[in-house]
This record gives structure tokens, sequence and C-alpha cells, in this order.
């Protein structure tokens, strides 16, 4: 497989998507992107190496796979101008939050049938260790597969169904920012303790990373890997104390959902 992609709004997320296909082995040639202002085009030229337009319908022509890296409000708009364009087995991959594979379909061709897949990327990707989410419409399971091993080499591919889409982007899609989040609680709450900035801040990034590597290479449960570091009546039991009696599940529990609710209203 050696597809020629178009990205469409090769932005911040598209661009490091971009960068993870050509460090896995995409030649530049076979990608050409677009953006709207010429300093986005001109980066974009310098730094990944490949063709940057500001035409999407040029860009389009000849593609394999369309990429569709745009803001969510401006996804259904870009999929109507390039309609004409597209040959009917071009895959269109969007990674617009909570816009429905549905809504693009109808963008594409009013009449449906174009094999649409939804993927929810997130910002690891950018150390090669991104997460997405890959929701293929109805009847577009064969792109699904196609765009499934597309994304392999850039890190974990998950399948959900497109009912499940939203909520598993509360987990994966926007789930960098609490775990930044919580780093920066770490760091300040020892920095209150009197830890120099400068240590807090690499003890919370090696403790997150070391921590993130054990959960993934060992396979176990978390709650067993936290009950390893727990002796009973100890000082990590204290702090789980605190951490469960201000709220923290039922925190988390209210911002996934929260997220997913925002999600399903973009589209
Ligand atoms: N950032 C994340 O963590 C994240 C995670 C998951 C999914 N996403 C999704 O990724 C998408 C892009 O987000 P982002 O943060 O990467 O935004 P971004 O950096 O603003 O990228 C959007 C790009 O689209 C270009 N653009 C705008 N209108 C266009 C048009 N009509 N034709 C062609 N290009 C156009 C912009 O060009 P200019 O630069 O020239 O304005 C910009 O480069 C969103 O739909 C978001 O839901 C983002």
């Amino acid at each position: 497989m050696n597809p020629q992609i178009a990205v469409l709004g090769c932005g911040t997320m598209a661009g490091a998507i971009v960068s993870g296909l050509l460090a896995a082995g995409t030649d530049p040639s076979r990608i050409v992107a677009t953006a709207r202002s010429s300093a986005t085009r001109q980066r974009v030229a310098e730094t990944l190496g490949v063709a940057a337009l500001t035409d999407n319908r040029k860009a389009v022509r000849g593609a394999d796979i369309v990429l569709i890296g745009v803001k969510p409000a401006m996804a259904a708009a870009v999929a109507s101008e390039i309609a004409e364009d597209l040959d009917p087995q071009v895959v269109v991959i969007s990674i617009a939050a909570g816009v429905t594979t549905q809504t693009l379909q109808a963008a594409l061709a009013p009449s449906g049938g174009r094999p649409v897949v939804r993927v929810m990327p997130n910002t690891p990707v950018k150390v090669g260790r991104g997460t997405f989410i890959v929701s293929p419409a109805a009847g577009a399971e064969q792109a699904g597969e196609q765009v499934i091993a597309l994304l392999d080499p850039l890190g974990t591919v998950v399948e959900v169904p497109e009912k499940l889409h939203d909520a598993a982007t509360a987990i994966s899609g926007s789930g960098p920012a609490y775990v930044f989040l919580v780093a920066e609680a770490m760091i300040d709450a020892g920095v209150a303790m009197g830890v120099p900035r400068a240590q807090a801040t690499e003890l919370t990034v090696a403790t997150l990373a070391g921590s993130a590597e054990l959960m993934a290479s060992s396979g176990e449960h978390p709650a067993v890997l936290r009950g390893a570091v727990t002796s009973p009546g100890g000082t990590t039991a204290a702090a789980l104390d605190q951490l469960e009696s201000h709220g923290l599940r039922t925190a988390f529990a209210r911002a996934l959902e929260a997220c997913r609710d925002k999600a399903a209203r973009l589209s």
C-alpha cells in the first residue's frame, strides 16, 4: 500500500499525523497538504517537505485517501467543496471532533455512500505515541481497515462503533490535557511543600512516564499496581484517602461526560 494522501487543513494535529506518516516511511511526494494562510503553507513545506497548496480541490485530484484536518465548524464545508473532485473509491478521513460520518457523507455526496472514517487522534502522536480512535461509517468497514493499517505505525489504534466515538474521545482525545493538569497539580503541591520547581517537575514527569510505561508493559489492571504501592496504614494510603474524599473519581466521571456531551453538540 502506497496511497496518495491529501491533507486538507494541515495545522497542529494534521501536521503531527503527516510527520508521523513520514517518520513511518511514507514518501513525501505521496502527500499534498493545504492550509489557508501562506505562513502555514510555508511552515508545512519547510518543516515537513511536502507540497503545500491553498486549493483543496486541486489537492485531492488523484488522491486515494483524503484527511480533513480543519476545525470542526469547517469540516462539512470543506467536504462539500471537494465532493465533485473525488473518485468514488477515495477514502475520506475526518479528525474533526463531534462531526458525524452522516454529516460528512451528506456533504460529500447528497446521495450518500462514500467511504468515510472518523478518526480521533491525540497529541502524543508528536512523539510517535499517538492514540487513534477509528470509527468507520456504516458500510465503510473495508475503508476502516485501510485507515487502521495507515495509522498503526503511529501509535495505538482502537476501533469503536461510531455511537461510542464521542465517549472514547473523552478518554483519549482530550485525555492528554487531564494528564498535564494532574502533572501541574503535583508539581505545584511539591513546590508548596518546599521542593524546588525544577526538581518537582523532573520528579513528576519521570513518575508519570514511568508509571504509564509500567501500566502498558505489565498488562496489570491499574488497581493492582496502585495496591502494590499502598502499604496498609502507610503514606500512600494517607494521600489516596485525601484524593478519594475530595471526589477525584466523581470529578473524572463528570469531566468525561461533559467532554462527550460537548463533542455531540459540535456536530
Ligand atoms: N489539537 C488537538 O489536540 C486535537 C486532538 C484531536 C482532534 N483534533 C481535531 O483536529 C482538527 C484541527 O485542530 P488543530 O488544533 O490542528 O487546528 P489548527 O492548528 O487550527 O489546524 C487547522 C488548519 O486548517 C487550516 N484551514 C482552515 N480553513 C481551511 C480551509 N478552508 N481549507 C484548508 N485548510 C484550512 C488552517 O490553516 P491556517 O493555519 O492557514 O489558518 C489550519 O492550518 C479539529 O477538527 C480538531 O477537532 C485536534
